[in-house]
């Protein structure tokens, strides 16, 4: 009976974070390596999107002034090239008409650092180690558990 209930909250919680990615998009939040330690997940909106740029726009030539209703989450990562020490992290939801992966950075002593970039479009998935899991990964689990929900049910 409990393992029947436990199921069901399992399964419901999964289709719950499937209808989310489907209505719109979370990504964790920072904009420093200090505050990316602990990233807040926010929604992605003119706000949100709005924040990146600005974050982005602090540290790059040029970042185009975009504003659209289409968005991704990234991780945009520098470090100094010679200690592989976080030199500047940002994390967030962007507009992904913006080339986030590919600006010119002018903040002093840029030219040393090395660059790590990664966008992706499902909920809460620029964050490590969740990023490593995959959408299609995620699915089949929620499929395996429908099934076997079913067979314990019928
Ligand atoms: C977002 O940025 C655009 C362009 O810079 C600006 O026109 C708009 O007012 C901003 N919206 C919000 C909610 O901050
Ligand atoms: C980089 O360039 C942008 C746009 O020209 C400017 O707003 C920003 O202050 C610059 N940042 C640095 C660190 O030079
Ligand atoms: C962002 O990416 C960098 C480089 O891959 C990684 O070291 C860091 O942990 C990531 N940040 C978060 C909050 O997952």
């Amino acid at each position: 009976m409990w393992m029947k209930c436990i199921l069901a909250l399992v399964v419901a919680a999964l289709v719950g974070q499937q209808i989310a990615a489907v209505e719109g998009l979370s990504c964790y939040t920072c904009n420093s390596p200090s505050s990316c330690r602990y990233p807040s997940s926010q929604y992605c909106n003119v706000q949100t999107a709005n924040a990146t740029s600005s974050w982005l726009s602090a540290i790059h030539s040029n970042v185009p002034s975009i504003v659209t209703y289409d968005y991704k989450c990234v991780n945009l990562t520098y470090f100094y090239a010679s200690n592989n020490v976080k030199a500047q992290e940002i994390l967030g939801c962007y507009y992904s008409a913006i080339p986030v992966c590919n600006l010119n950075l002018n903040a002093t002593n840029a030219y040393s650092w090395a660059k790590s970039c990664r966008t992706c479009n499902y909920n809460n998935c620029n964050h490590n180690p969740a990023g490593t899991f995959s959408k299609s990964s995620f699915t089949i689990m929620a499929s395996a558990l429908l099934l076997i929900l079913v067979k314990v049910f019928v």
